[in-house]
Protein backbone atom coordinates (compact mmCIF):
# COMPACT_ATOMS: atom_id res chain seq x y z
CA UNK A 1 0.00 0.00 0.00
CA UNK A 2 1.47 3.44 -0.82
CA UNK A 3 0.83 6.28 1.72
CA UNK A 4 1.42 9.82 0.94
CA UNK A 5 3.51 11.63 3.76
CA UNK A 6 3.66 15.45 3.96
CA UNK A 7 5.84 17.23 6.61
CA UNK A 8 6.15 20.74 7.21
CA UNK A 9 9.52 21.61 9.13
CA UNK A 10 9.88 25.17 10.64
CA UNK A 11 14.06 26.63 10.50
CA UNK A 12 16.61 27.76 7.94
CA UNK A 13 16.64 25.11 5.49
CA UNK A 14 20.47 24.65 5.94
CA UNK A 15 19.88 23.28 9.55
CA UNK A 16 16.75 21.48 8.88
CA UNK A 17 17.63 19.74 5.77
CA UNK A 18 20.76 17.94 7.57
CA UNK A 19 18.14 15.55 8.82
CA UNK A 20 17.36 14.05 5.64
CA UNK A 21 19.99 11.76 4.22
CA UNK A 22 21.67 11.75 0.72
CA UNK A 23 19.55 11.17 -2.42
CA UNK A 24 16.19 11.51 -0.36
CA UNK A 25 14.26 13.59 -2.98
CA UNK A 26 13.77 13.67 -6.45
CA UNK A 27 12.54 17.16 -7.19
CA UNK A 28 13.47 20.06 -5.54
CA UNK A 29 10.86 22.73 -6.75
CA UNK A 30 11.13 26.52 -4.80
CA UNK A 31 10.49 29.93 -4.92
CA UNK A 32 13.65 31.71 -2.22
CA UNK A 33 13.47 34.82 -1.51
CA UNK A 34 14.23 37.26 -3.83
CA UNK A 35 17.24 40.32 -3.00
CA UNK A 36 16.18 42.63 -1.20
CA UNK A 37 12.53 41.44 -1.36
CA UNK A 38 10.00 41.51 0.93
CA UNK A 39 12.43 42.79 3.90
CA UNK A 40 9.42 43.23 6.52
CA UNK A 41 8.40 39.84 5.93
CA UNK A 42 11.21 38.09 6.37
CA UNK A 43 14.92 39.71 5.73
CA UNK A 44 15.99 40.76 2.32
CA UNK A 45 19.05 39.79 1.24
CA UNK A 46 21.36 42.30 -0.47
CA UNK A 47 21.96 41.54 -4.43
CA UNK A 48 25.56 41.77 -3.68
CA UNK A 49 25.46 38.51 -0.82
CA UNK A 50 23.08 37.14 -2.56
CA UNK A 51 24.74 34.35 -3.84
CA UNK A 52 27.12 33.34 -1.13
CA UNK A 53 23.81 32.98 1.19
CA UNK A 54 22.44 30.94 -1.28
CA UNK A 55 25.34 28.18 -1.89
CA UNK A 56 25.65 26.89 1.16
CA UNK A 57 22.34 26.08 0.91
CA UNK A 58 21.88 24.56 -2.53
CA UNK A 59 24.70 22.49 -1.35
CA UNK A 60 22.64 21.04 0.79
CA UNK A 61 20.39 20.77 -1.87
CA UNK A 62 22.65 18.60 -3.76
CA UNK A 63 23.35 16.41 -0.82
CA UNK A 64 19.66 15.19 -0.54
CA UNK A 65 18.82 15.19 -4.54
CA UNK A 66 18.93 11.89 -5.99
CA UNK A 67 21.11 11.32 -8.59
CA UNK A 68 18.14 10.99 -11.31
CA UNK A 69 16.47 14.30 -9.38
CA UNK A 70 15.69 17.95 -10.98
CA UNK A 71 16.21 21.04 -9.18
CA UNK A 72 13.67 23.73 -10.06
CA UNK A 73 14.28 27.62 -8.96
CA UNK A 74 11.76 29.93 -9.55
CA UNK A 75 13.18 33.20 -9.17
CA UNK A 76 13.68 36.76 -10.99
CA UNK A 77 16.00 39.69 -10.56
CA UNK A 78 14.36 43.20 -10.49
CA UNK A 79 15.55 46.41 -12.11
CA UNK A 80 17.09 48.91 -9.93
CA UNK A 81 17.90 52.58 -10.86
CA UNK A 82 16.88 51.78 -14.85
CA UNK A 83 19.16 48.78 -14.30
CA UNK A 84 18.84 44.98 -14.29
CA UNK A 85 20.21 43.57 -11.27
CA UNK A 86 22.82 40.10 -11.95
CA UNK A 87 22.90 38.17 -9.40
CA UNK A 88 20.49 35.37 -10.44
CA UNK A 89 23.14 34.69 -13.89
CA UNK A 90 26.07 34.85 -11.08
CA UNK A 91 23.87 31.91 -9.16
CA UNK A 92 23.37 30.09 -12.48
CA UNK A 93 27.49 30.47 -13.11
CA UNK A 94 28.24 29.50 -9.28
CA UNK A 95 25.87 26.79 -9.40
CA UNK A 96 27.30 25.02 -12.18
CA UNK A 97 31.19 25.46 -10.28
CA UNK A 98 29.35 23.80 -7.06
CA UNK A 99 28.15 20.74 -9.32
CA UNK A 100 25.44 21.12 -10.86
CA UNK A 101 24.03 20.98 -14.38
CA UNK A 102 22.18 23.84 -15.47
CA UNK A 103 19.75 21.71 -17.77
CA UNK A 104 17.28 24.46 -18.97
CA UNK A 105 15.56 27.72 -18.33
CA UNK A 106 11.60 27.92 -18.07
CA UNK A 107 9.70 31.03 -18.83
CA UNK A 108 6.52 31.12 -16.52
CA UNK A 109 4.37 34.23 -18.55
CA UNK A 110 2.51 35.86 -16.18
CA UNK A 111 -0.51 35.92 -18.00
CA UNK A 112 -2.80 38.50 -15.66
CA UNK A 113 0.53 40.82 -14.55
CA UNK A 114 -0.86 43.91 -13.61
CA UNK A 115 -1.12 47.17 -15.30
CA UNK A 116 1.86 50.02 -14.88
CA UNK A 117 4.18 52.41 -16.82
CA UNK A 118 7.71 52.89 -16.13
CA UNK A 119 9.79 55.10 -17.97
CA UNK A 120 12.18 52.92 -19.32
CA UNK A 121 10.77 49.64 -19.78
CA UNK A 122 7.92 47.61 -20.04
CA UNK A 123 5.35 45.68 -17.45
CA UNK A 124 7.58 42.82 -16.23
CA UNK A 125 5.38 39.75 -17.33
CA UNK A 126 7.33 36.68 -17.23
CA UNK A 127 9.87 34.76 -14.25
CA UNK A 128 12.13 31.84 -14.40
CA UNK A 129 12.08 28.49 -13.90
CA UNK A 130 15.97 27.60 -14.01
CA UNK A 131 16.20 24.01 -13.87
CA UNK A 132 19.30 21.88 -12.36
CA UNK A 133 19.90 17.99 -12.52
CA UNK A 134 23.22 16.44 -11.11
CA UNK A 135 23.32 14.41 -14.15
CA UNK A 136 22.02 14.29 -17.80
CA UNK A 137 19.73 11.26 -17.26
CA UNK A 138 17.34 12.61 -15.27
CA UNK A 139 14.16 11.43 -14.52
CA UNK A 140 11.67 13.40 -17.09
CA UNK A 141 7.67 11.82 -18.07
CA UNK A 142 7.05 14.09 -20.97
CA UNK A 143 3.70 12.41 -21.21
CA UNK A 144 2.35 13.85 -18.32
CA UNK A 145 2.54 17.33 -19.33
CA UNK A 146 1.18 17.01 -22.73
CA UNK A 147 -1.25 19.47 -24.27
CA UNK A 148 -4.00 19.58 -27.03
CA UNK A 149 -2.44 19.67 -30.89
CA UNK A 150 -5.27 22.75 -31.24
CA UNK A 151 -4.90 25.37 -34.22
CA UNK A 152 -1.13 24.60 -34.55
CA UNK A 153 -1.92 21.09 -36.50
CA UNK A 154 -4.57 22.87 -39.14
CA UNK A 155 -2.82 25.83 -39.63
CA UNK A 156 1.02 25.16 -39.46
CA UNK A 157 0.94 21.69 -40.60
CA UNK A 158 -1.38 21.58 -43.25
CA UNK A 159 -0.31 24.40 -44.84
CA UNK A 160 3.13 22.41 -46.00
CA UNK A 161 2.07 19.90 -48.90
CA UNK A 162 3.59 16.46 -49.42
CA UNK A 163 6.04 18.03 -51.75
CA UNK A 164 7.44 20.90 -49.63
CA UNK A 165 7.83 18.04 -47.07
CA UNK A 166 10.08 15.93 -49.19
CA UNK A 167 11.88 18.56 -51.22
CA UNK A 168 12.69 20.06 -47.54
CA UNK A 169 13.70 16.51 -46.56
CA UNK A 170 16.24 15.98 -49.41
CA UNK A 171 17.38 19.18 -49.81
CA UNK A 172 18.96 19.49 -46.46
CA UNK A 173 18.74 16.36 -45.09
CA UNK A 174 17.85 17.39 -41.71
CA UNK A 175 14.76 15.17 -41.26
CA UNK A 176 12.74 17.88 -40.75
CA UNK A 177 9.88 17.48 -43.00
CA UNK A 178 9.72 13.84 -41.87
CA UNK A 179 9.77 14.25 -38.08
CA UNK A 180 6.92 17.15 -38.50
CA UNK A 181 4.44 14.64 -40.79
CA UNK A 182 4.75 12.20 -37.75
CA UNK A 183 3.08 14.89 -36.03
CA UNK A 184 -0.41 14.82 -38.16
CA UNK A 185 -3.35 13.47 -37.27
CA UNK A 186 -2.44 13.60 -33.60
CA UNK A 187 -4.24 15.46 -31.13
CA UNK A 188 -2.02 15.70 -28.22
CA UNK A 189 1.80 18.00 -28.54
CA UNK A 190 4.90 18.41 -26.35
CA UNK A 191 4.60 21.94 -24.57
CA UNK A 192 7.35 24.04 -25.15
CA UNK A 193 9.58 25.77 -22.55
CA UNK A 194 6.89 28.74 -22.03
CA UNK A 195 4.29 28.21 -19.40
CA UNK A 196 1.30 30.44 -19.69
CA UNK A 197 -0.46 30.76 -16.36
CA UNK A 198 -1.96 33.48 -14.14
CA UNK A 199 -0.43 34.73 -11.15
CA UNK A 200 -1.82 33.76 -7.24
CA UNK A 201 -4.73 35.69 -6.83
CA UNK A 202 -6.90 33.66 -4.57
CA UNK A 203 -4.10 33.45 -2.01
CA UNK A 204 -3.70 36.22 0.19
CA UNK A 205 -1.84 34.26 2.98
CA UNK A 206 1.58 35.23 1.55
CA UNK A 207 2.45 37.83 -0.04
CA UNK A 208 4.81 35.77 -2.89
CA UNK A 209 2.87 32.48 -3.59
CA UNK A 210 3.38 31.49 -7.03
CA UNK A 211 0.41 29.62 -8.55
CA UNK A 212 -0.28 25.54 -7.40
CA UNK A 213 -0.23 24.67 -11.15
CA UNK A 214 3.20 25.98 -11.56
CA UNK A 215 4.17 23.44 -9.21
CA UNK A 216 1.76 20.50 -10.11
CA UNK A 217 3.32 21.11 -13.58
CA UNK A 218 6.99 20.48 -12.65
CA UNK A 219 5.80 17.55 -10.06
CA UNK A 220 4.15 15.18 -12.59
CA UNK A 221 7.25 15.86 -15.02
CA UNK A 222 9.83 14.99 -12.86
CA UNK A 223 8.46 13.18 -10.43
CA UNK A 224 6.13 9.82 -10.13
CA UNK A 225 3.89 8.85 -7.54
CA UNK A 226 4.87 8.20 -4.41
CA UNK A 227 8.62 9.85 -4.97
CA UNK A 228 9.51 12.32 -2.40
CA UNK A 229 9.55 16.53 -3.43
CA UNK A 230 11.21 19.06 -1.60
CA UNK A 231 10.46 22.93 -0.99
CA UNK A 232 12.99 24.37 1.30
CA UNK A 233 11.17 27.92 0.68
CA UNK A 234 7.74 26.90 1.40
CA UNK A 235 5.71 29.52 2.51
CA UNK A 236 1.88 28.81 2.29
CA UNK A 237 2.68 25.68 1.30
CA UNK A 238 1.64 25.60 -2.02
CA UNK A 239 4.36 22.99 -3.22
CA UNK A 240 3.33 20.37 -0.56
CA UNK A 241 -0.34 20.94 -1.44
CA UNK A 242 0.56 20.37 -5.24
CA UNK A 243 2.39 17.16 -4.18
CA UNK A 244 -0.13 15.90 -2.09
CA UNK A 245 -3.16 16.18 -4.37
CA UNK A 246 -0.90 14.28 -6.98
CA UNK A 247 -0.11 11.46 -4.75
CA UNK A 248 3.30 12.82 -4.04
CA UNK A 249 5.07 12.67 -0.58
CA UNK A 250 7.03 15.73 0.39
CA UNK A 251 8.65 18.11 2.73
CA UNK A 252 8.07 21.73 3.16
CA UNK A 253 10.40 24.17 5.03
CA UNK A 254 9.90 27.89 6.19
CA UNK A 255 11.89 30.15 8.50
CA UNK A 256 8.60 31.69 9.90
CA UNK A 257 6.24 29.41 11.86
CA UNK A 258 3.21 31.86 10.93
CA UNK A 259 4.16 30.39 7.24
CA UNK A 260 4.56 27.02 8.45
CA UNK A 261 0.85 27.31 10.36
CA UNK A 262 -0.39 28.07 7.09
CA UNK A 263 0.84 25.99 5.16
CA UNK A 264 -0.62 23.22 7.82
CA UNK A 265 -3.95 24.78 7.71
CA UNK A 266 -3.90 24.81 3.70
CA UNK A 267 -2.83 20.85 3.41
CA UNK A 268 -5.64 19.98 6.21
CA UNK A 269 -7.89 21.55 3.41
CA UNK A 270 -6.59 19.06 1.14
CA UNK A 271 -6.91 16.55 3.22
CA UNK A 272 -10.51 17.96 3.82
CA UNK A 273 -10.61 17.09 -0.28
CA UNK A 274 -9.33 13.37 -0.37
CA UNK A 275 -11.65 12.31 2.19
CA UNK A 276 -14.74 13.55 0.44
CA UNK A 277 -13.03 11.85 -2.60
CA UNK A 278 -11.93 9.07 -0.60
CA UNK A 279 -14.19 5.71 -2.76
CA UNK A 280 -12.73 6.60 -6.03
CA UNK A 281 -9.07 8.04 -4.87
CA UNK A 282 -8.25 5.29 -2.24
CA UNK A 283 -9.10 2.41 -5.07
CA UNK A 284 -7.13 3.50 -7.86
CA UNK A 285 -4.14 5.09 -5.67
CA UNK A 286 -4.08 2.80 -2.51
CA UNK A 287 -4.29 5.96 -0.27
CA UNK A 288 -4.28 5.19 3.25
CA UNK A 289 -2.21 7.18 5.25
CA UNK A 290 -3.78 11.00 5.13
CA UNK A 291 -2.08 12.69 7.99
CA UNK A 292 -0.06 15.52 7.82
CA UNK A 293 3.39 14.22 9.07
CA UNK A 294 6.19 16.15 10.98
CA UNK A 295 10.07 14.84 11.88
CA UNK A 296 9.89 11.67 9.93
CA UNK A 297 12.31 10.84 7.23
CA UNK A 298 11.91 9.68 3.62
C1 LIG B 1 9.08 33.46 -2.20
S1 LIG B 1 8.53 32.86 -0.68
C2 LIG B 1 7.87 31.27 -1.08
C3 LIG B 1 6.40 31.30 -1.38
C4 LIG B 1 5.82 29.93 -1.71
N1 LIG B 1 6.30 29.47 -3.00
C5 LIG B 1 4.30 29.94 -1.72
O1 LIG B 1 3.69 29.56 -2.73
O2 LIG B 1 3.72 30.35 -0.72
C6 LIG B 1 10.02 32.45 0.13
C7 LIG B 1 9.85 31.87 1.54
O3 LIG B 1 11.15 31.52 2.02
C8 LIG B 1 11.16 31.65 3.43
N2 LIG B 1 12.57 31.70 3.86
C9 LIG B 1 13.44 32.73 3.81
N3 LIG B 1 14.66 32.32 4.22
C10 LIG B 1 14.54 31.01 4.53
C11 LIG B 1 15.46 30.02 5.01
N4 LIG B 1 16.73 30.32 5.25
N5 LIG B 1 15.01 28.75 5.20
C12 LIG B 1 13.71 28.44 4.97
N6 LIG B 1 12.79 29.34 4.55
C13 LIG B 1 13.21 30.60 4.31
C14 LIG B 1 10.35 32.91 3.67
O4 LIG B 1 9.83 32.96 4.98
C15 LIG B 1 9.27 32.81 2.57
O5 LIG B 1 8.09 32.28 3.09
Amino acid sequence: MRQVRTEIRHGDCLEVLKDYPDGAFQLIFTSPPYADRRANTYGGIKPEEYVQWFLPRSEQFLRVLGPTGTFVLNIKEKAESGERSTYVLELILELRRQGWLWTEEFIWHKKNCYPGKWPNRFRDAWERCLQFNKSRHFKMNQEAVMVPMGQWAEGRLKSLGSNDVIRFNSRVGSGFGKNIANWLNRTMAYPTNVLHLATECGNKKHSAAFPQELAAWFIKLFTDESDWVLDPFVGSGTTCKAARELGRCSVGIDLVEAYCDIARSQLSEVECLLFEREPEYGKSHGVRDKGVHRGEHP
